[in-house]
């Protein structure tokens, strides 16, 4: 077979596979899916089922800042009481949206849920390619706001956590206080580690040299940044086991452990 000839069958093959590689691409995008799935279940079943997230002094970060005058543990009184809607599902959106607009979990979702494309160097699952150019995804724009609403959840998750000492019967330290304060310093991680965070904190800059103080920030952010993908993850994993340790308290399965 003569040189051309060749190069015009490798085309064709081109064309008519999906991918060339040879190795196990597919395992990521699986587990990403699995994982973000079963997230997605666990707390849509745990934003409805409205009990079990309250055992003193340990609130589940999936109901927390409790804004609903019949919460099992008011942290702010706003709402009377409330139909069809529970706690959860008045700030979950929040999170929620944080973590859906996040740069990383785009990625995530856009090859393991939407295959577009599912790994590199493999085709896509489309046949046609938009980006973030048009509605719906355009509005991936808006996480810097996600950004600023996450942050006020975050102050009442470090308060939920300083709480998590105060006992009915005095003040101490238990499992649930390591637990609770674990999860607010990897939620921290992972929004010191955001993209919008570091440009806010001295991305935007035009002159470092001008501004030493946003520079020294900006360089420390950036540093978290490049560990983003594993406060992405760690983080979501912790806040689920997070809730599930206290709903696991409350329903009386396990008794959490005083250490002093
Ligand atoms: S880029 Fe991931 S939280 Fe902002």
């Amino acid at each position: 077979m003569s040189n051309g000839s060749a190069a015009l069958q490798d085309i064709k093959t081109l064309k008519n596979v999906k991918t060339l590689r040879k190795d196990a691409w597919w395992v990521e995008p699986l587990l990403t899916f699995a994982v973000l799935f079963s997230f997605v279940v666990y707390a849509t079943f745990r934003a409805f089922e409205d009990n079990y997230y309250y055992v003193a002094p340990y609130l589940s970060p999936f109901y927390s800042p409790c804004l609903v005058d019949t919460c099992a543990h008011v942290s702010w009184r706003i709402f009377g009481k409330m139909w069809l809607i529970t706690p959860a599902m008045l700030i979950l959106w929040i999170p929620g949206g944080f973590r859906m607009t996040c740069y990383y979990y785009r990625k995530a979702y856009y090859r393991s849920w939407w295959l577009s494309p599912p790994a590199c160097a493999v085709r896509d699952g489309h046949t046609t390619y938009t980006g973030e150019t048009r509605f719906p995804l355009l509005i991936q724009n808006i996480h810097r706001y996600f950004f600023y609403f996450a942050t006020v959840i975050l102050l009442f998750l470090w308060w939920d956590a300083f709480e998590a000492i105060h006992f009915p019967d005095g003040y101490g330290v238990g499992v649930g206080t390591l637990v609770l304060t674990l999860n607010a310093t990897l939620l921290s991680l992972y929004s010191l580690s955001c993209h919008s965070c570091r440009h806010l904190c001295g991305g935007h800059l035009d002159s470092f040299s001008k501004n030493p103080g946003q520079y020294g920030v900006w360089k420390t952010l950036t540093k978290l940044n490049e560990r983003h993908m594993l406060f992405a993850w760690v983080s979501l994993i912790w806040v689920a086991l997070s809730d599930l340790y206290v709903r696991l308290l409350a329903t009386g399965m396990i008794h959490d452990i005083r250490i002093f």
